[in-house]
């Protein structure tokens, strides 16, 4: 393992990575892979060294009406939606089934698409989304209304139908994970689908495509179109026979889907937006256990994440000892290939986003935050970077206030309670908070001060596929996982008639 002269573990470049074939590059569409109507491809690049993996073909607005069409056709008149739900959580329980057989493919195509690491994501991120359909497998057929009184001569009860149509437009930073967060309750409702992946990291999401038709999932029901956002999807999010837009990504491009879905058939819409989470650190931790939940808070995932606790809020005591054992810790974090299974940190997802979190790192040092660790690339090839930690940060300073997406975190210090729920706050985003305390009144008068939809205590990334997580403020609404993203896909109808035949009707 070579070492780079400012301290970091660095991984030379794993020369035997577990072969990747790739096997799907066209349009899933209506049950066949095709090209694109208009023959235009575009090049999947592998961030580990820049060079292009494989040829995809490019989704335009046409191709996405052909997409919509089959949906559609197979919404109104295919089985899918009319089925028992025993049988789509069949579909769906096979379909697990099938991820847990292609665990290793499914790996590597996102460690290769998107630079993530491919023993996590073949160990945990790929399982999970198995599990995650499994879940909604056993929803389907427990999709229940209401029996509703009324009053005096009427009764009435509620029809939880599916929602119709869904266009599901995916980010990069989680491509397997995140597709299935999207289709699997979904699909669990009766709807039909376009979804359009990430152009960094399209691979994935079509091999999924294959497995569903393997899984007995019918033709129309699940199609995935790649392409780029302004043209694939906004084909989307403006389009007047899709009924929902599901959208994970930035809050710019969020804002965009919700004004194209008002511009056209006022499609619902729900935005898992970006985060600025902050996570606070009170007097009472063991300051050990704290540095690694904050390094780890910002690190996984090499910082692409929407959660990332990338404001870590310091109590006054602990301060200096807390920033020492981060730094140590920052320093012996290991960067490089993500197929080597001593790595940490793999590269970042592409050169634009590379290119971003430089910047940012930049602008924090103009800015006048001390650098007290990371903050260069790493190597001369492919897109890796530094763990970088700033501290003497301002509550007011750019890189405290916008989503930065990479391994870098702003350290700032707090000595009360009332002034770190204050600063953490101080933010238009309201994704994800932690807090570490034994102190259960802190704990308690914290997590119900802070404005965001999901709080750890004493732990940090505790998802499950029964929680629900999504966004307050300008990180989104509507949520994720557990039965409330079921609800999502659904609408309620309800069915009024008399009980007898009464003088007043
Ligand atoms: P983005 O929001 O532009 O892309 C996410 C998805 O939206 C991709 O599938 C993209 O093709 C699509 N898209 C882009 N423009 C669109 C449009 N006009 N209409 C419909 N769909 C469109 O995010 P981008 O540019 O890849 O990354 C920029 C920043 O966004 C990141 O640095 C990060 O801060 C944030 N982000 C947040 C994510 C999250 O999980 N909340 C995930 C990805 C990015
Ligand atoms: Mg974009």
């Amino acid at each position: 393992m070579a070492s780079l002269s400012n301290g970091h573990s660095t991984s030379p470049p794993n020369p035997n990575p577990p072969s990747v074939h790739i096997k799907f590059t066209q349009l899933f569409i209506n049950g066949s892979f095709v090209d694109s109507l208009s023959g235009k491809t575009f090049e999947t690049i592998d961030p580990r060294t820049g060079e292009v993996i494989a040829t995809v073909a490019q989704g335009g607005r046409d191709d996405i009406d052909v997409a919509v069409k089959a949906a559609r056709q197979a919404f109104d008149f295919g089985p899918w939606p009319r089925m028992p739900g025993s049988e789509r959580g069949r579909i769906l329980m096979k379909l697990a089934e099938l991820i847990d057989q292609n665990t290793e493919e499914l790996a590597a195509l996102d460690a290769i698409d998107g630079g993530k690491l491919y023993q996590w994501c073949k160990t945990v991120e790929i399982p999970s989304a198995a599990n995650m359909l499994r879940y909604y497998a056993g929803a389907a057929d427990k999709i229940h209304g209401e029996v509703l009184k009324m009053s005096r001569q009427f009764h009435a009860y509620t029809l939880l139908e599916p929602i119709g149509v869904v266009g599901h437009i995916i980010p990069w930073n989680l491509p397997t994970a995140m597709f299935f967060t999207k289709v699997a309750p979904s699909l669990a409702a009766g709807c039909t689908m376009v979804v359009k992946p990430a152009e960094q990291t399209p691979l994935s999401a079509l091999f999924c495509a294959h497995l569903a038709k393997l899984a007995g999932v019918p033709d129309g029901v699940l199609n995935v179109v790649p392409g780029f956002g302004p043209i694939a999807g906004a084909a989307i999010s403006s389009h007047m026979d899709i009924d929902k837009v599901s959208f994970t990504g930035s809050t710019q491009t969020g804002r965009e889907v919700m004004q194209a879905a008002a511009k056209s058939n006022l499609k619902q819409v729900s935005l898992e937006l970006g985060g600025k989470s902050p996570l606070i650190i009170f007097d009472d931790a063991d300051v050990d256990k704290a540095a690694e939940l904050a390094l780890i808070g910002v690190l996984f995932n090499k910082g692409e994440v929407c959660v990332a606790g990338s404001r870590v809020f310091v109590q006054e005591g602990i301060y200096d000892e807390f920033e020492k054992k981060l730094v140590e810790k920052a320093k012996a974090w290991v960067v490089g290939d993500p197929f080597d299974p001593n790595v940490q940190q793999g590269p970042q997802v592409d050169k634009r986003q590379y290119e971003k979190i430089l910047s940012y790192i930049e602008h924090g040092k103009r800015e006048g935050a001390t650098l007290l660790t990371g903050g260069k690339a790493v190597g001369n090839k492919g897109y890796y970077i530094e763990p970088t930690i700033f501290t003497d940060v301002k509550e007011d300073m750019l890189i405290a206030q916008d989503e930065i997406f990479g391994p870098v975190t702003a350290l700032m210090k707090f000595k009360t309670m009332e002034e770190a729920i204050k600063s953490a706050n101080n933010t238009r985003y309201g994704l994800a908070a932690g807090i570490v305390t034994k102190n259960i009144d802190i704990a308690n008068t914290v997590s119900r001060s802070i404005r965001a939809g999901i709080i750890w205590i004493n732990c940090y990334f505790a998802f499950g596929n029964d929680v629900p997580f999504g966004g307050y403020k300008m990180s989104g609404f509507g949520k994720e996982h557990g039965m409330e993203a079921l609800h999502k896909y659904l609408q309620v109808k309800s069915v009024v008639t008399p009980i007898y035949n009464s003088p007043w009707l």
